[in-house]
């Protein structure tokens, strides 16, 4: 007989606050890829209230989420569509990254402050909750040292203008370096069902009660989840293969934190739907035969 898997709807990060496993990204509500033509900002501003309602009480943002001609902008659409912020909202942003003509390169560590006074004017913020340091582009940028930019936020929120800090597209010594400096309560890598190739961080992350909030949670397109064995444990829930995903990476720790980002009604419904899907073990044995599906990014 099948087991079904215990998932518990709540994380507290940092021990401190109490949020939803399943929130909610920010990226695609500009633009549905990314820096492309912008979306309707009145649709953005409505999954931003339903995503709210149906109980997203942890939000993935940015400011440089935005459509390319900078017309919509994800953390003005927040600000518009939730300020003042229910009490409980986790706002969650990030800084390192500028966008460029010649894509992106990285702040240097004296220019941190100005992102992080960027990110609380533009969200109309007095302090922001969790701030990550994103480094690097796609790939995991290996041996590079983030002890200077990490220092630069801890001076930030011994200021008082952040509460808790967080990394993205780190390894484990990037993790270890920021972790000697100040507490890491939150990491963001890439990871998803068919890119497990962060296991041993997001193990580390939970030995340690370090949230694992991964982007691409969906394969950053939703469509990337093309398998036969995704699709019958769908087809057994009477789900999605994106469901499937939000359900596993939810039953596969207790410190993971689901961000599925969309721009459409339709799927925030859905998604916020998959934290009721109970998998069994037999699910999970089936799913873990499913990765990797597509090539490794590493
Ligand atoms: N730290 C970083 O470097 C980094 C990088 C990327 C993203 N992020 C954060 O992580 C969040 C999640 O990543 P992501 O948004 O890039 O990718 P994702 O959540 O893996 O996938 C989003 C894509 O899937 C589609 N989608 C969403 N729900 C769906 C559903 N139920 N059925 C079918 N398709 C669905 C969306 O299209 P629609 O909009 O049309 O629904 C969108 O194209 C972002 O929103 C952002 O907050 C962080």
């Amino acid at each position: 007989m099948a087991q079904v898997i215990e998932v518990t709807p709540q994380f507290r990060l940092a021990g401190d606050l109490g949020i939803r496993r399943l929130g909610f990204g920010a990226m695609r509500l500009p633009t549905k890829g990314f820096h492309g033509p912008p979306r309707d900002p009145d649709v953005g501003r409505a999954v931003l209230r339903r995503a709210v309602e149906l109980g997203v009480d942890h939000i993935d943002t940015a400011a440089f989420y935005r459509s390319a001609d900078g017309t919509v902008r994800a953390n003005a659409l927040i600000r518009d569509a939730l300020h003042p912020y229910r009490p409980g909202l986790v706002i969650a942003t990030k800084v390192g990254p500028v966008f460029g003509p010649d894509g992106p390169r990285q702040l240097p560590a004296r220019d941190l402050r100005a992102a992080v006074e960027d990110n609380l004017r533009t969200l109309g913020l007095d302090r922001l909750d969790l701030v990550y340091l994103r480094i690097g582009k796609m790939e995991v940028p290996h041996g590079e040292s983030i002890a200077e930019r990490f220092e630069a936020l801890a001076a930030l929120r011994e200021a008082g203008l952040i509460r808790h800090l967080g990394l993205s597209n780190v390894d484990l010594a990037q993790l270890d370096e920021a972790s000697a400096i100040a507490p890491v309560v939150a990491v963001q890598n890439s990871f998803y069902i068919a890119n497990r190739d962060d296991a041993a961080l997001l193990d580390a992350c939970a030995a340690r009660g370090i949230a694992f909030a991964p982007f691409f949670p969906l394969g950053g397109s939703g469509a990337d989840l093309d398998d036969a064995r995704v699709a019958k444990v769908a087809a057994r829930h009477a789900a999605t293969p994106p469901q499937i995903a939000l359900a596993w990476l939810l039953a596969i720790s207790p410190v993971t934190l689901a961000i599925p980002g969309t721009g459409s009604l339709a799927h925030l419904e859905a998604n916020i739907a998959a934290g009721s899907i109970a998998l069994t073990d037999e699910d999970l044995a089936e799913l873990a035969a499913a990765a990797p599906m597509v090539p490794s990014r590493r």
